[in-house]
C-alpha cells in the first residue's frame, strides 16, 4: 500500500506514522526524520538543510526531491511505504506522481489529519523526541517529569523548531504551500480526512478504519 500523511505541524504525523506504518508493515519514510539524521550527523546535506529548517522554511524541492527519489528506490519501499511529511507543496506531488508513474505504480490514498491551530500550539510546546530511538513524547500527555525515553532510555531532546516563533512561521508556510495539496488529492479522488483531535490510540483507530477500504 502507498500512502501519504499530511496534516499541518504538530498535527500528529510523525506520532500515527510509527503505528500506521507498523500495521501496515511498510516503512515509515519522514523527510522530517532523514533531514534532521543529517543535521545531527553533520553532513552537507544536514548544513542546508538546517538553515531552512531553523526557519520553519521548506528545504528547497530539488535537495527534497532527490533525497525522496534516492529513498523511494530502496528495497523495503518497493511493495509499499507510508510518506510523512512528503510531499508538501503542489510541485512535490507533481514530481511524486511522476516518479511513481514510471515505476508503473501510483499513490492509493491520501490521509489528511485534521486538528485545530490552539491544539497544535499545545502539542507542539510540549513535544519530546528520543535521540536514540526516535520515538514522539509529549510532557503532559505521557506524564513525562525526566528527559529519559520509557522505551530505551535514550535522553529526550526538544526540536529547534519547536520555539514559538518559528511554530507560528511554520503555520503559515503550511497554510499558504501546504494547505493546497489538499485540494490536489480531492481533484484525483484519493483524498481521506480523518479527525486528529482526541486520543492518540482513538486517532491511530480511526485512521486504519479509513485505510482499510484501500487494503
Ligand atoms: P517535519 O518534521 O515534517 O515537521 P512538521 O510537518 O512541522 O510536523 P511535525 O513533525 O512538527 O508534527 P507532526 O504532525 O509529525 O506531529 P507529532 O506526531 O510529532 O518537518 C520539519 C522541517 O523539515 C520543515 O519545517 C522543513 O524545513 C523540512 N522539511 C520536511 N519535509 C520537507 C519537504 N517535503 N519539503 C521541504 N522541506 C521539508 O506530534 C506533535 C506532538 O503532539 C508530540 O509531542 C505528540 O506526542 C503529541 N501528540 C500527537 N498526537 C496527539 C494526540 N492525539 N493527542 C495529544 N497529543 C498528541
Ligand atoms: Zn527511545
Amino acid at each position: 500500500m502507498r500512502v501519504v500523511l499530511v496534516g499541518p505541524p504538530g498535527a500528529g504525523k510523525g506520532t500515527q506514522a510509527q503505528f500506521i506504518a507498523s500495521n501496515l508493515s511498510i516503512p515509515k519514510i519522514s523527510t522530517g526524520d532523514i533531514f534532521r539524521a543529517n543535521v545531527s550527523g553533520g553532513t552537507e546535506l544536514g548544513k542546508l538543510a538546517k538553515e531552512y529548517m531553523d526557519r520553519g522554511d521548506l528545504v528547497p524541492d530539488e535537495v527534497t526531491i532527490a533525497m525522496v527519489r534516492d529513498r523511494l528506490s530502496e528495497d523495503d519501499a518497493q511493495e509499499g511505504f507510508l510518506l510523512d511529511g512528503f510531499p508538501r507543496n503542489v510541485p512535490q506531488a507533481d514530481v511524486l506522481r511522476k516518479m511513481l508513474a514510471e515505476w508503473g505504480t501510483e499513490l492509493d490514498v491520501v490521509l489528511e489529519l485534521i486538528v485545530d491551530d490552539d491544539e497544535v500550539v499545545r502539542r507542539l510546546a510540549g513535544r519530546r523526541t528520543c535521540s536514540q530511538c526516535g520515538r514522539i513524547w509529549h510532557v503532559e500527555l505521557d506524564g513525562k517529569s525526566d528527559d529519559v525515553c520509557d522505551v530505551c532510555g535514550g535522553r529526550l531532546f526538544q526540536r529547534d523548531d519547536d520555539k514559538e516563533e518559528t511554530i507560528r512561521h511554520r503555520l503559515e508556510v503550511y497554510q499558504e504551500q501546504t494547505a493546497p495539496l489538499i485540494a490536489f488529492y480531492a481533484e484525483e479522488g484519493i483524498l481521506v480526512g480523518v479527525d486528529a483531535m482526541g486520543p492518540v490510540e482513538e486517532v491511530t483507530r480511526r485512521a486504519m478504519d479509513a485505510l482499510r477500504p484501500y487494503m
